[in-house]
């Protein structure tokens, strides 16, 4: 990591949806900042600001973190993935296609740190029971749909998942 401790800035490098970046940032910038700023990554949202909502899940990694309280800094050298990078083109990512199906979007604002929390839950855990979905999606809040759609539209993913690697 370059540093130019006068002006506060860092070289940092980081592969976002597949694409190695390599910029300057200030030490002091936002990984939600950046990711919607400087990449145009709309899907991430910005809810609380202070790691309570979740509206911001990004996976650092293959994990969900809150990026509204990572500096860019913190995830140099790392791998980031937004929604914008579990899609395939025009083609959804299947816990995508079953929100939709399972009419679990609402205003929609949960969503993208939802799903992003799920896909990280179908990676690790691809057959998930409910008390582990609940628990998995516990760090997003949803102030719309009362849960019950979410949960079974990840069931309804994991089911897809596991035929699709059948
Ligand atoms: S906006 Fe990041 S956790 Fe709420
Ligand atoms: S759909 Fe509105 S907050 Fe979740």
């Amino acid at each position: 990591m370059g540093a130019d401790v006068k002006k506060n800035r860092l070289k940092v490098q980081y592969v976002l949806n597949g694409v190695l970046i390599s910029t300057m940032v200030d030490t002091g910038r936002r990984l939600i900042d950046q990711l919607r700023d400087t990449h145009g990554l709309g899907s991430v949202k910005e809810g609380c600001g202070t790691g309570e909502c979740g509206a911001c899940t990004t996976l650092v990694d293959g994990k969900g973190m809150c990026s509204c309280i990572l500096l860019v800094p913190q995830i140099n050298g790392k791998e980031i993935t937004t929604l914008e990078g579990i899609t395939t083109g025009e083609i959804l990512h299947p816990v995508q296609e079953k929100f939709i199906e399972e009419g679990a979007v609402q205003c929609g604002y949960c969503t993208p740190g939802m799903i992003m929390s799920a896909v990280q839950l179908l990676s690790d855990n691809p057959e998930p029971s409910e008390d582990e979905i609940r628990l998995a999606l516990s760090g997003n809040l949803c102030r719309c749909t009362g849960y019950s759609k979410i949960i079974r539209a990840v069931q309804a993913a994991a089911k897809a998942l596991s035929k699709e690697g059948n």
